[in-house]
């Protein structure tokens, strides 16, 4: 079921994402990315893991490596275009996944905190389907280290400023290049981020900082459903 507030805005610019996240295009970052996941998913002996706002699935050889089966949703049919040839998806939205109650023995959502206006409700939705023991791995940007309020410009000598407390959808950014910019993105502070995994009742277990010049870009948890 997709809610009518929201909109698949990656539909325009899916093959241009597809390009960015491939292991051409996005080269370091996408091997940290999976590095990362992969650490805090663990091994899954077949069960499936959902992979929440899937994009066009960049990430399913990463939790299939692991021994997962990953089946992907997300708002956006284009991407799923892409997404098609390496998971089994369907379209719903995020914040009302078309799922039944402690239904999934994992899930993942990467890189899409940033996508979407309310994220804890993400958190509740994905906690509502997980089964009781069911782990999921949240990955995003680090919401210190990246958004409008740090100029990355030079990694190792990130710049922060005031902007952090300020959690409306903006385009700014400090490259030009990004999903950012063309975009525009959402900011979640780290502590709404860990507020809303223990509101919606997952225990952080394990969590995982990466990134280049010892600045990370990326920061995880591992949640686990109580
Ligand atoms: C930056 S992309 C990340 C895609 C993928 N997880 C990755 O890491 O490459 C963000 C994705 O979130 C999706 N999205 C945004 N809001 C959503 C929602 N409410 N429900 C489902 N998907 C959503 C977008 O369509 C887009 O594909």
């Amino acid at each position: 079921m997709v809610s009518s507030k929201a909109t698949a805005v990656y539909d325009e610019h899916a093959d241009w994402y597809n390009e960015l996240m491939s292991p051409t295009g996005g080269g370091d970052y996408i091997r940290r990315v999976h590095a990362t996941l992969s650490d805090l998913l663990g091994p899954g002996d077949g069960r499936t893991c959902l992979d929440v706002c899937c994009g066009t699935g960049a990430h399913a050889s990463a939790v299939a490596g692991l021994g997962w089966t990953p089946v992907g949703v997300d708002l956006s049919r284009n991407q799923l275009r892409h997404a098609a040839h390496r998971l089994p998806v369907a379209v719903a939205d995020a914040t009302a996944l078309p799922l039944a109650d402690g239904s999934v023995p994992a899930a993942v959502c990467v890189l899409a905190s940033t996508d979407v206006p309310d994220y804890p409700a993400v958190l509740r939705e994905i906690a509502r389907v997980l089964a009781p023991g069911g782990r999921f791995v949240h990955l995003g940007v680090h919401p210190c280290f990246v958004g409008a309020f740090a100029d990355r410009r030079d990694a190792s000598r990130t710049v922060i400023d005031s902007r952090y407390t300020d959690r409306s959808h903006t385009f700014d950014s400090w490259n030009t290049t990004g999903v950012r910019a063309r975009l525009g993105a959402w900011h979640v502070p780290l502590s709404d981020l860990l507020n809303g995994a223990a509101a919606a009742g997952l225990r952080i277990e394990r969590t995982a900082e990466a990134g280049p010049d010892g600045v990370p870009d990326l920061f995880g948890f591992l949640g686990v459903k109580a």
